[in-house]
């Protein structure tokens, strides 16, 4: 299923275009399938939201500008934890929220791919990423907790760890709070909240920013824009 959303975000996809590659293994059939489109001739210049995207990318000789280079993209085509109708998302499983928002940002369009099992009627679900700079963590993590719980949210805010050990670190070099708040009726001032967190670098609330969602369920790929 997210191969064929994959192939979908392909038809969106013209000679010439500033594409912003996603992270996650959604985006990664897509960047396969770019790859084979690019070995016949396609011309496009991506900018990766990951090192390992940009690996991929290297690996399969799509063309890499950085995004100092191509600081207007036409398109980013990317994954997502969850998204509701109104196609707002909670990102950064993979890790990657941080460059995934500020390219996705710097896109004139963002489509989201991904299989059926992401689409939920309230965001929250999936725990909420967000990424936070090592310095002060422990303060970090009181004030992202007082101050969602003004809100009316609580939850576990859990430092999500290496596989290997010891804490993930992202490619900036920061941590990953994983916020277990449960149902989130209102993003918008979560969003403004966690925002307004000194320590908080991002967060995983894309608001505003997909224009629309390719979701592939067993029979069909469905093509959502924000209700
Ligand atoms: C990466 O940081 C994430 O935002 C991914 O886009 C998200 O986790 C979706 O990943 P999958 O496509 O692997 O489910």
């Amino acid at each position: 299923m997210k191969e064929k959303a994959a192939a979908a975000a392909l038809g969106h996809v013209e000679r010439g275009m500033r594409l912003g590659l996603g992270t996650g293994s959604t985006a990664e059939a897509f960047v396969r399938l770019l790859g084979v489109r690019v070995a016949e001739g396609l011309t496009v210049d991506c900018v990766a939201t990951s090192e390992r995207t940009a690996n991929l990318a290297r690996e399969l000789r799509i063309p890499l500008s950085t995004l100092d280079e191509l600081p207007e993209l036409d398109l980013t085509v990317d994954g997502a934890d969850e998204l509701d109708d109104r196609l707002r998302l909670v990102k950064g499983g993979g890790g990657a929220l941080l460059r995934e928002k500020i390219v996705a940002a710097a896109s004139k369009d963002m489509i989201v791919i991904a299989d059926a099992s992401k689409r939920v009627e309230t965001l929250g679900r999936f725990p909420l990423p967000i990424e936070v700079v090592p310095f002060g963590l422990q303060a970090t993590l009181r004030a992202i907790g007082s101050r969602s719980r003004a809100l009316g949210l609580d939850g576990t805010l859990a430092v999500r760890q290496a596989a290997g050990g010891g804490s993930y670190v992202t490619d900036g070099g920061h941590l990953i709070v994983d916020a277990a708040f449960g149902r989130l009726p209102e993003p918008e001032a979560l969003a403004e909240t966690l925002n307004s967190v000194p320590g908080v670098v991002e967060h995983g609330l894309f608001i505003g920013l997909a224009s629309a969602a390719l979701i592939a369920d067993t029979d069909a790929v469905i093509h959502l824009v924000p209700a």
